[in-house]
């Protein structure tokens, strides 16, 4: 039943060739455009899909709410909230997007604030190459899998890092990033290289619906008053500019990544996962916010 539904709606979708890949790292625009996947993981554990559901690609943007759920698990409320706040920013991902004064990133899912969430995952006084460990071990244990990374990817996209890097030497000078900021960003662009499928995506999301613990390992993640405070910065922030248009038509926490990844998770309920790597103007998959849509009006997932 459930597969059958999400086979046709795939099918719908499959029509709408607009859009393109992410051009601005060069390994994601060879990326086959025409892949197309999605997947829906219960809190029970049950996980059903359709399409190209265990086809790796990059985690990208998607890795950003994890990673703040271990930066808040790891560090506490308040050192992660003096150094990222929790507002809507209204511009684009890779946008500077500081509070005036202090300097803080408006948000942990634009990149601002996620170059800043990757300095405070794990203890304090971690080397590089062991916070981008912790950030692999927690985020392999959200989808119930040990995950590997993209070294092509992450070389790609560090030999066209410049914006991701004058941002982390915009923090740098306020003082919000400390210490060797280009080891920062070639840490949180690891994070961002690390390979899962549509259906490790929705599993990973399902433990956020399953308020912190994975479904199908039984393992606790993250404490459940941190996943209530990522999935409302999901809900504000995770869609970007088009966060408003996003939370009026389809009303679920979410977060969408450059190689064409998006999740949803709907508290108490459902993880839902969908591929299809050609973007839209504010970098959101085209085809995964058709699905989305249709899966929220055709089964009533809106929150409100
Ligand atoms: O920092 C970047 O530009 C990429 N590694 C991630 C951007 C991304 O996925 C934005 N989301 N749609």
């Amino acid at each position: 039943m459930i597969p059958d539904y999400l086979a046709e709606a795939l099918g719908e979708v499959a029509a709408d060739t607009t859009g393109e890949t992410a051009g601005y790292i060069p390994e994601l625009a060879t990326a086959d455009p025409e892949r197309l996947g999605a997947a829906f993981a219960m809190v029970d554990g049950e996980v059903y899909g359709a399409g190209d559901i265990d086809t790796a690609f990059t985690i990208q943007s998607i890795s950003k709410p994890f990673v703040y759920a271990l930066a808040l698990s790891d560090r506490g409320f308040d050192q992660v909230l003096a150094k990222v706040g929790v507002e809507p920013s209204g511009e684009a991902f890779n946008e500077i997007s500081l509070e005036s004064g202090t300097g803080r990133p408006l948000n942990p899912m634009i990149n601002a604030g996620a170059i800043t969430t990757h300095s405070l995952a794990g203890p304090e006084g971690l080397q590089p190459t062991e916070r981008v460990e912790r950030i692999t071990d927690g985020l392999s244990a959200f989808a119930g899998r040990r995950l590997k990374m993209d070294e092509s990817v992450h070389a790609s996209e560090m030999e066209h890092a410049h914006r991701n890097l004058a941002i982390a030497h915009m923090l740098g000078s306020h003082g919000v990033l400390t210490g060797d900021v280009q080891a920062v960003v070639d840490g949180y662009i690891r994070q961002c290289s690390l390979l899962v499928t549509a259906r490790d995506l929705a599993i990973m999301a399902a433990t956020l619906a399953n308020r912190g613990v994975n479904p199908l390992s039984g393992e606790r993640v993250v404490p459940e008053p941190v996943v209530r405070q990522v999935l409302s910065v999901m809900f504000s922030c995770g869609m970007y500019d088009a966060a408003g248009d996003w939370a009026t038509q389809v009303g679920i926490p979410a977060k969408s990544g450059v190689a064409g990844g998006l999740i949803g998770a709907l508290p108490g309920q459902i993880g839902i996962a969908t591929f299809s790597p050609r973007l839209d103007s504010h970098g959101n998959s085209v085809r995964g916010v058709s699905l989305f849509e249709r899966f929220s009006s055709d089964m009533g997932l809106h929150v409100m």
